[in-house]
């Protein structure tokens, strides 16, 4: 293993790209801690591998949180990109470069992929007919429809599967839908989008799905979706979106999961230009050079299937492999915010060591996709009892001797050659299980080591020795055999634990170790001073990481009467104004909108109200109406909405303003 056995290997990894739209949790942390594992293992092994990683800036979910925010889109996608940098930063992820999609990098070759997959006949349009929201103006994905269950006809139910009987549906076909941002209902509105035909890929897939670029369970899962056959796949999105013009077609846009993998790439090409590394050598078409993505199982399709089949067309190389792992769960269970147990990485680091975690997540890792389960009282004992109570023991037994009685310094030979021999030979095996991604076996090995260690010291008691006079010297041989021992096995640990190895070696007094240092012990070398290597970790602060991570529910009400009702307190609190109608205005780009300027007695207001159907703008002026108005300001893509105009009737061109009698005048209030 490792550069002197096979040359050094070239490696470019990636983890996915953490969306601008929310912070960095436990599930993030998983894939990066497992990426950055992996990497700093290739590393220490001698071996060139390069690690980007950067904010998946696009989409419609980032710019409607910018403007929840008040942001521009690429204002709220750098500040999240420079916040997420920092959290994975603090987590000691080694990304070489932290970039973003929103680059001229990622414009670039999502613009040269798009232009060769057309002329090579992969690309075709045709109009879809899709729901689209009037009053927010905007095409509506299906997580922002929710309706009637098609199937078995619950309520309330998502634009894609039914959390009820399971069906699975087109957001078309949801009964009574509504927009999840705006309440209104959807209409159906025909545009014209890009298709990439997936079904010209097949053959390719079908085996390059089978060449050792993905795990069995993976190639299996793949096996059965290309089996069924690959629908062709929606690669367009329309105005107003944020993300990259598809050229030449003013108001359409690359769909969000075509420049993210492509952000890989505009990544490492930024790296490029700064390093000097050769762009091409990774990624023409015969390259030696290995690229490994790391994902979690819910985007395989995108990692395994559209993105493989993309480059190819595009004579760009396909990934060496794919490394899928599953989901957190925590005492079995989704994480949850209500529990506590949605653990943002912000809250994690007021509390927590982030080696605590890093190795806990180690104890955990394996090859496979199943899910990764967290136990609280399994974490703080595991941390205490491997950590602290057996490898960072080994060095605290041996230390003070060495320190008081031998000037800090090492012996000159090993005193126990077999012992030495069993933890040392262990880096060919450990290095196997550590480029194999079995990183649960091979914590279980290191911490065998340890234990063989810790036995070794107990059995010659050096506490003992020292009192003898004519065995003092013994104490000598036996404590540097524990030092020795404890650098080797701080050494397997650096991969997960690099500020602890870090600590150790400044206590050892050595250079940064590399992994072929197992093979030689040191002797005759002066330590330095023992330092607390690593704090015991306290269940007292899990405790006050998940009461903080809380997003308590509001407390359910004692007697509350039933849902349908609500008390005469509840409805006073409802402030129903008389209003006169000065101004109205059709909306551009919203076909149901009208901007309403409304006198309400001692000020105006605008409020955007869903009657343009209904009403012409010009006859509505100087109509009175009932205005709820101490509703909060809801921002809207087109301005501000400052309250609620009153109507009823079904929508559409049968909506009726409710109106007072004559003689009510503006700012008189409704009871
Ligand atoms: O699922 C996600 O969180 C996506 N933002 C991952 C993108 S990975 C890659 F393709 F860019
Ligand atoms: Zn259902």
């Amino acid at each position: 293993m490792g550069v002197s056995a096979r040359g050094q290997r070239r490696i470019l990894v990636t983890s996915a790209l953490p969306y601008s739209n929310g912070p960095i949790h436990l599930g993030h942390l998983l894939e990066n801690i497992q990426t950055d594992i992996w990497v700093r293992f290739q590393r220490l092994v001698g071996n060139q591998c390069i690690y980007v990683c950067a904010e998946d800036a696009h989409g419609t979910a980032t710019m409607l949180k910018a403007e929840e925010e008040g942001m521009t889109p690429e204002e709220w996608g750098e500040a999240m990109r420079a916040s997420h940098a920092s959290d994975f930063a603090r987590f000691h992820i080694a990304h070489d470069n932290f970039y973003s999609t929103h680059s001229e990098e990622n414009r670039y070759y999502s613009e040269l992929i798009f232009q060769r997959l057309q002329e090579k006949g992969h690309v075709f349009t045709e109009e879809v007919e899709q729901l689209y929201d009037p009053e927010e103006g905007l095409f509506l994905a299906d997580r922002y429809v929710r309706g009637g269950c098609p199937r078995c006809g619950a309520e309330d139910q998502p634009g894609d599967n039914c959390d009820e009987c399971g069906a699975t549906y087109d957001a078309t076909a949801l009964s009574e839908p509504r927009s999840v941002l705006s309440g209104a209902a959807p209409i159906l509105r025909a545009s014209m989008h890009y298709f990439v035909d997936l079904a010209k890929s097949e053959d390719f897939l079908k085996s390059w799905t089978r060449s050792g670029t993905v795990q069995p369970e993976v190639a299996n899962k793949l096996a059965e979706w290309l089996n069924e056959g690959l629908k062709p796949w929606d690669v367009s999105r329309d105005a107003p979106y944020f993300g990259f013009e598809v050229p030449g077609d003013e108001g359409k846009y690359f769909y969000v999961w075509v420049d993210a993998p492509i952000g890989y790439m505009a990544s490492f090409k930024d790296y490029c230009s700064r390093s000097g590394v050769d762009f091409d050598a990774f990624w023409r078409p015969d390259s030696e050079c290995e690229v490994h993505h790391f994902i979690g199982k819910d985007i395989i399709n995108f990692h395994a299937l559209f993105w493989p089949a993309v480059l190819s067309v595009a004579d760009f190389r396909t990934p060496t492999r794919v490394h899928t792992h599953g989901y957190i769960t925590v005492g079995g269970v989704k994480m949850s915010k209500s529990r506590g147990t949605f653990i943002n990485a912000s809250t994690y680091l007021d509390h927590l060591d982030p080696e605590y975690l890093r190795y806990y997540f180690a104890t955990k890792l394996s090859p496979n996709t199943d899910d990764i389960d967290i136990n609280f009282d399994d974490f703080v004992q595991r941390v205490n009892s491997d950590l602290v109570g057996k490898i960072v023991n080994i060095a605290s037994r041996c230390a003070g001797f060495l320190h008081r009685h031998f000037d800090s310094t090492l012996a000159p030979t090993l005193h126990d050659a077999k012992l030495w021999e069993d933890v040392s030979g262990a880096r060919e095996r450990l290095a196997d299980l550590y480029d194999t991604g079995t990183v649960s076996r091979a914590v279980r090995e290191i911490t065998a080591l340890a234990d063989l260690a810790n036995r070794y010291i107990d059995g010659h008691a050096p506490w003992r020795l020292i009192k003898e006079a004519d065995r003092a010297g013994d104490v000598q041989d036996i404590c540097s055999m524990g030092i020795n021992l404890f650098r080797v096995i701080a050494l397997y640990l650096k991969p997960i634990l690099p500020a602890f190895a870090e600590r150790a070696e400044a206590f050892l007094g050595v250079p940064p170790m590399t992994w072929e240092d197992a093979a030689k012990p040191l002797v005759d070398h002066r330590i330095g001073r023992f330092r607390p290597l690593i704090q015991r970790m306290e269940r007292k602060a899990v405790n006050r990481m998940v009461e903080a991570s809380k997003e308590h529910e509001p407390a359910p009400v004692e007697n509350a009467p039933d849902m349908d009702s609500i008390s005469i307190e509840d409805f006073s609190k409802v402030d129903l104004r008389v209003a006169r109608i000065v101004e109205a205005q059709p909306v551009d780009g919203a076909d149901r909108l009208l901007k309403l300027t409304l006198d309400v007695g001692d000020h105006r207001r605008e409020v955007f109200s869903g009657i343009k159907e209904a009403y012409d703008p010009a006859a509505l002026v100087g109509r009175h109406a009932i205005v709820v108005a101490n509703l909060a300001p809801r921002k809207m893509r087109f301005g501000t909405s400052e309250g609620m105009v009153l109507a009823a009737g079904p929508g559409g061109s049968q909506i009726f303003l409710v109106t007072p009698d004559e003689g009510a005048a503006p700012g008189m209030e409704v009871r």
